[in-house]
């Protein structure tokens, strides 16, 4: 994978289709068929672990079962397009080609979380939900930021994460949890008070999601900051447990569509600050409320997109596909994301276009909680 993959390390490479033919051989797809949407690359960290990044996209396939064509998790999912506008606050805190002001579109994926395509939309695998921005820039480049639901992480690292899938994946369905399951969160309580901070919401445009990662601004004076993504909606609206019992399967991705029909739906990307002495390598651990927020700019959505499924497809949205003025913090999981991204990628690249309707036909039980 490393050997694959190396000529991509921590490098971004322009949308030109020609060149993104010639480096995408590798993952047996080109990326400039269908759809004008800008080629994905795949972003490996220097201090990347090529084995984990594998073992973890094997232990979700061991948890959710292969579904080809669907990530190996987030797996449902849909795409809708807009723009950002940062606010001049966010120029103070970064040098970011992100935060000049200009009016740059973005490409919007909403997601269930886990590797099952077919997850009614309010089921307890659906959660947390996912948000991933990706920013066009006008030189050509990508930019990225993938977010959850969840209020902080389940697990600190990228070795948690993997066993965490792998005693999961021990516990079949409706039964009670097997003792490898039980183990695991016994010694890892984070699991359970993560899950705990979750709801059900009304609308994808009526949740929060966060960035759980840290990141580290860089301004034109050189001065660095840590922070947190916090994506926020107009207002939160969780749904009652005897009212999420009640919705469709796929309320959530039918909804999205009607309410864009009837106008745009608007998100304010925040930064929460670190104070300093704050640490960043443990997701696990949210920084105290009263840490500085700074408004860094409005997300305006305003429409879908032809043929999600394919796009969906096509993109790959990894949390550190940066720009100047922002960089990786100390965070492990950060790495472990875009190793195990790329390798899911290139996994679900491989498959025929996907649909949720041919998944449906051949499903395995949801394992799991
Ligand atoms: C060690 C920690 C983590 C690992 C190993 C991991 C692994 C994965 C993998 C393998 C995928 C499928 C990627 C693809 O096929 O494109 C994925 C998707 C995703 N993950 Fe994670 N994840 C981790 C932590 C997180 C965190 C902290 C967040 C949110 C803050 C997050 C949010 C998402 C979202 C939103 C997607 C869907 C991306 C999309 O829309 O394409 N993950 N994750």
């Amino acid at each position: 994978m490393k050997n694959e993959i190396g000529n991509f390390k921590r490098t971004i490479l322009k949308p030109v289709c020609i060149l993104s033919t010639i480096a995408f051989s590798a993952f047996g797809t080109s990326l400039c068929e269908a759809q004008e949407q800008q080629p994905s690359t795949p972003v490996i960290d220097p201090n990347d672990n090529p084995k984990i990044d594998k073992e973890i996209v094997d232990a979700l396939n061991k948890r959710y079962g292969v579904h080809p064509g669907f990530r190996s998790n987030h797996a449902k999912g849909i795409v809708v397009e807009g723009s950002f506008t940062a606010t001049p606050e966010a120029a103070a805190l970064s040098k970011s080609p992100l935060f000049t002001g200009a009016k740059l579109p973005v490409t919007v994926r909403f997601s269930d979380a886990g590797g099952l395509p077919h997850v009614p939309d309010a089921a307890a695998l659906a959660k947390p939900y996912g948000m991933s921005i990706k920013f066009h820039l006008p030189n050509g480049v990508d930019s990225d930021i993938v977010l959850n639901s969840l209020k902080f992480f389940t697990v600190a690292t990228p070795e948690d994460f993997r066993d965490l899938q792998l005693a999961a994946a021990t516990s079949p369905p409706g039964e009670p949890r097997s003792p490898q399951f039980e183990a695991f969160l016994k010694s890892h309580p984070s699991v359970e008070k993560a899950n705990a901070t979750l709801g059900t919401p009304a609308s994808f445009a009526d949740e929060q999601y966060n960035g759980l990662d840290a990141f580290v601004f860089i301004n034109k004076a050189g001065q660095k900051q840590a922070f947190r993504y916090i994506i926020a909606p107009e207002k939160i609206v969780h749904l009652s447990k005897a009212d999420a019992s009640k919705q469709s399967a796929d309320y959530l991705m039918e909804e999205l569509p009607q309410r864009l029909a009837n106008g745009p739906v608007i998100f304010h990307i925040k930064a929460q600050l670190a104070a300093p002495g704050d640490q960043t390598k443990d997701a696990t651990q949210p920084w105290p409320n009263d840490r500085k927020v700074v408004d860094l700019g409005t997300v305006t959505i305003s429409k879908t997109v032809a043929d999600s499924d394919a796009l969906q497809k096509k993109l790959l949205f990894t949390p550190g596909r940066l720009t100047e003025g922002i960089e990786l913090s100390d965070d492990p999981l950060i790495p472990a994301r875009d190793g195990s991204y790329a390798v899911s990628f290139k996994q679900r690249s491989a498959a025929p276009k996907p649909t949720r309707a041919a998944a449906k036909t051949n499903q395995p039980p949801p394992p799991g909680p």
